[in-house]
């Protein structure tokens, strides 16, 4: 399984890079906002310059044919971008061009197995269900994850699923065995799969003993 980080932040980016772990961003309006700016432009083309892997860009448009208007501006902004668009029918119907114009999508805000088809269909590059928020609501999101695999893998369907909304280590974990293509995750969640205490404690202790042995 991939690992994308799922922010707009550009020093986590920087930062995440470096581990040589991460594959690709995903962003999103809301993400790009916490980074007080309006400037998604900047934001993303920033991104490219450092990721060299896929870089979701959301588009905001509502209807089919401005959501292609501005899905094509948004893809042109870098070659590694891939526009990020609702599974709605307008969003279908902007994917299914889209695909045909070879400009990569992923389809998001996915929260059942028929949408997950519907984007693969469409032709679809990602599928991005979104697990904590179905959890959020008392549902089980990693199941939908394992059912689209399952359903993918059965019809030999190319979409990448990405396990999105991810929001503990834990999650990571249950997407890799369900067969996820990617997981995105946030910063604090890339964190949290790197650190465990008896890593902590065993450099303490090797340190400890090997002071005991070595010359002063
Ligand atoms: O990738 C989608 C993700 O950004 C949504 O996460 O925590 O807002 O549900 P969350």
């Amino acid at each position: 399984m991939h690992i994308f980080l799922d922010t707009a932040n550009i020093d986590q980016i920087r930062q995440a890079t470096k581990l040589g772990v991460i594959s690709g961003v995903t962003t999103n309006p809301t993400l790009v906002a916490k980074e007080a700016t309006a400037d998604y432009e900047m934001v993303v083309k920033t991104i490219c310059a450092i990721v060299s892997g896929s870089v979701s860009a959301e588009v905001l448009a509502e209807e089919a044919d401005a959501m292609m208007e501005e899905a094509r501006v948004k893809a042109s902004w870098a070659p590694n971008v891939a526009v990020k668009i609702p599974v709605t029918a307008a969003g279908l119907e902007a994917t299914s061009v889209l695909s045909q114009e070879n400009i990569a999508v992923n389809m998001t805000l996915c929260f059942s197995v028929n949408q997950a088809l519907l984007a693969a269909r469409a032709g679809a590059s990602y599928t991005s269900p979104f697990v904590g928020r179905l959890d959020d609501i008392g549902h089980d999101g990693m199941q939908l994850v394992q059912d689209i695999v399952e359903v993918y893998q059965q019809y030999d369907l190319k979409t990448k699923v990405i396990a999105a909304s991810i929001r503990h280590p834990l999650h990571c974990v249950v997407a890799a065995r369900a067969g996820a293509h990617i997981a995105t995750v946030t910063y604090d969640v890339l964190m949290q799969m790197i650190n465990h205490p008896l890593t902590d404690i065993g450099i303490s202790r090797f340190l400890a003993d090997w002071k005991k042995v070595s010359p002063k």
